[in-house]
């Protein structure tokens, strides 16, 4: 009996070190030590021994239970502890890996370009100006003194929507709606959309953006003309940058110019920006002409104006140095995120 108590402590042991988890672990435990365990049956069948014997195996079995719920016990310790390492392994949080970014969102460059240079006319004392974009044709061009042949109102060039109402394709109509029935003083600027019948091309778009400018009031000359747009221009491309006005035409300023910057990339030395030029042209100007004023009910012997329109595209395409207006309509964020 002795040989077989020290058979079922070793078959036990064995079984109980090889087991890898805790339910095995209690199988092996309940198959040795429970109410049906071979350890309880030994125990139980000691009735049949001699009374010399009883007390030894007694003792034996004892130990060997005492032993075993031992083994049992320090094996559950370490399939826990195992368990444990094991979890610790596989949730480890990596805190070297990049945080999820929040991306947000931003205002496009073309609105990015809007609001600068609103911001510099508005700290001159500007006001914003509205108007609409379906606009009269009396508006967009007869009270600007765009004579009925004139080659805009072609309708190669103009959306129209009947003869005396059309999608506006210069932001000059807001000057007399900021005109009629006002009494100067009045320094406005307006942003917004204009249209053209053009085929998109890297610098066209049926659809752009021009920003007007107009200065109504007595004794207003070219001089004061020439220092808003000096002070626009050291403020939005840098204190350095020089202006010049070439002689130009448009129906309704007198004179009119155009206005160029000194290149902002090469200071005026020729570089790939200015195309070798020193000069980028940035806008159209001049002093508004007596019959806009007269079509807007202004005194030409009290008061005179100059008026200014820059596009909008056009200033953000140099400013970034974009070769293809197209990508400022196709909305890829690739595009879109870089500004
Ligand atoms: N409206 C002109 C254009 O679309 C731009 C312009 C030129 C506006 C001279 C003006 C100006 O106010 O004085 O080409």
């Amino acid at each position: 009996m002795k040989k077989q108590l020290e058979e079922i402590s070793a078959s036990a042991k064995a079984e109980i070190s090889a087991v890898t988890d805790e339910a095995s672990l209690r199988n092996v435990q309940v198959s040795y030590l429970g109410k049906k365990g071979k350890l309880t049956a030994i125990l139980r069948g000691m009735g049949a021994l001699s009374a010399e014997e009883r007390p030894l195996i007694g003792a034996l079995a004892n130990e060997i239970r005492v032993d075993l719920e031992e083994t049992i016990k320090l094996k559950l310790d370490s399939l826990k502890a195992a368990e444990l390492e094991n979890r610790l392994k596989n949730e480890k949080i990596d805190v070297t890996l990049p945080a999820r970014s929040k991306s947000t969102g931003r205002f496009h460059p073309l609105s990015q370009v809007e609001n600068e240079l609103t911001e510099i006319f508005v700290g001159m004392g500007f006001e914003i100006a509205e108007g609409p974009e379906v606009e009269l044709s009396y508006n967009n061009f007869d009270a600007l003194n765009a004579p009925a042949d004139h080659p805009s109102r072609d309708f190669q060039d103009t959306f129209y929507i009947s003869p005396e109402v059309l999608l506006r394709t210069q932001t000059s109509p807001v000057q007399i709606r900021a005109m009629k029935g006002k009494t100067p003083p009045i320094r406005i600027i307006s942003p917004g959309r204009v249209y053209r019948f053009d085929e998109v091309d890297a610098t066209h778009s049926p659809m752009f953006h021009q920003l007007e400018g107009l200065v109504v009031g007595k004794g207003i000359t070219m001089g004061d003309l020439k220092g808003t747009l000096a002070m626009f221009a050291k403020a939005y491309f840098g204190e350095e940058t020089k202006t010049r006005f070439r002689p130009h035409n448009f129906p309704f300023t007198e004179p009119s110019a155009e206005v160029d910057v000194s290149c902002f990339v090469c200071g005026g030395k020729g570089c790939r920006l200015c195309k070798g030029e020193g000069w980028i042209e940035i806008l159209g100007a001049g002093m508004v002409h007596p019959r806009v004023l007269e079509n807007c009910g202004i005194d030409t012997d009290v008061y005179s104006g100059f008026a200014f329109g820059v596009g909008l595209e056009r200033i953000v395409m140099i400013k970034y140095g974009i070769d293809d207006m197209r990508y400022l309509y196709e909305n890829d964020l690739r595009f879109l995120s870089q500004f």
